[in-house]
């Protein structure tokens, strides 16, 4: 590119236009760099990329310097204004080793977990596949975190840099796998009362395929009473200040009743919101796939239209003001839209995050502007 004729003599000129041009170069170098580093993690085993992929955000975020999520839709969620409604989803940094690199990547908000109160190995590995053809994954890991105290520790220091002051941080809270189900309550309160004045909401995961029996925590008199001591736990430690919010993580694999019943038991509890959708059983979509039949939990494409249909109906029965966080297969602007359109007010991404890096983000955050 040619400096313009008119620059000499206009120093002033001359040096905006050699910055910009350097802006725009600069721009377009990390966008190629991110590219390439995504392509060389793409041709790893996958828990070997995903660990050096937050080995790489994690030293991102440890370069100085304020961090400011991406510019796009202002959206009010849970309290907060967001600059835009594009979030991490759970699962991706379990125990809050990369908040500042993530932060840095421009999400409105980043959801670090599923934590539970003792660290816990998770499921033997092969534990994560990728099904490139299908844009999916399949993973069973079972809550494999280094436990409450370990996050409370890495989101204290977040807190102490005072460098993340706009981007929404959310824990996803599990139970331990050797925890009788019957006290499965017990752990979500362990680790809610240790890490209550860190996170700017807590989700209750009870929608993990890979630890057992998790999923029928989500129905009848299980639900009731989890959720009730959830909120009493929640009243007696906001002491009077308002209360940090508590969000609900559903599986996809629910029928209508179970839908219905659920919707009646978030607003009886006054919960304050619900996500939607973690990762589904079927695969029909996949079935011919060689890790098709891989025991865990399917995420990705083929879950954009199954988990935009259960927001749809939760968004029917649950009232306006109670915030939906719509995920499951968002992996463009037409399905960011199409989950905003079927009642979402915010969105989360994974495993598009994992095929298509952090420019991703930019352009969610800019394919979402527009809508009102
Ligand atoms: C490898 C992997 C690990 C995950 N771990 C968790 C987790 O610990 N807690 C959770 O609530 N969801 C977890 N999820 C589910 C995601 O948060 C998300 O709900 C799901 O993948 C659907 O979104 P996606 O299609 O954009 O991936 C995990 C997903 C993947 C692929």
């Amino acid at each position: 590119m040619g400096v313009p004729a008119g620059c000499s003599g206009r120093i002033d000129f001359c040096l905006d236009f050699a910055n910009a041009l350097g802006r725009v170069h600069w721009r377009r170098y990390t966008k190629q760099m991110m590219k390439l580093a995504q392509n060389i993690l793409l041709s790893l085993p996958p828990e070997l990329s995903h660990n050096l992929a937050i080995s790489g955000l994690n030293a991102m975020g440890q370069l100085p310097g304020q961090i400011t999520p991406l510019q796009g839709r202002k959206v009010t969620f849970l309290g907060h204004e967001l600059a835009n409604p594009i979030g991490l989803a759970a699962g991706l940094d379990k125990d809050a080793q990369a908040v500042l690199g993530l932060a840095k990547v421009g999400f409105g908000f980043v959801e670090v977990g599923t934590v539970t109160p003792k660290a816990q190995p998770g499921n033997p590995k092969p534990r994560l596949f990728r099904l490139k053809e299908h844009q999916a994954l399949i993973n069973r890991m079972g809550f494999n975190n280094q436990g409450v105290e370990a996050m409370a520790g890495r989101l204290e220091h977040v807190r102490q840099s005072g460098r993340v002051s706009h981007t929404l941080i959310g824990v996803n809270l599990g139970k331990n796998k050797d925890t009788p189900l019957e006290e499965a309550t017990q752990d979500y309160l362990i680790s809610m009362t240790r890490l209550y004045s860190l996170a700017d909401y807590f989700t209750l995961n009870l929608s993990s395929p890979n630890t057992p029996g998790l999923r029928q925590l989500q129905h009848g008199g299980a639900l009731a009473e989890l959720l009730g001591r959830v909120k009493e736990a929640q009243q007696k430690l906001a002491n009077g200040r308002s209360v940090v919010p508590v969000l609900l993580k559903v599986a996809p694999d629910l029928d209508d009743e179970d839908i219905e019943s659920i919707a009646a038991q978030l607003v009886m509890s006054e919960l304050e919101g619900l996500i939607a959708t973690n990762t589904t059983l079927e695969r029909g979509a996949v079935e011919r796939h060689v890790h098709g039949q891989e025991a865990g939990g399917l995420s990705g494409a083929p879950l954009t239209l199954k988990s935009a249909e259960v927001v749809k109906k939760f968004r029917i029965k649950l009232p306006a003001n109670m915030p939906i966080v719509g995920v499951g297969g968002i992996s463009d602007p037409e399905s960011a839209q199409a989950m905003l359109a079927a009642g979402a007010d915010v969105l989360q991404i994974y495993s598009s995050f994992i095929y298509k890096g952090p420019n991703l983000v930019q352009k969610l955050v800019a394919g979402t502007s527009k809508i009102s």
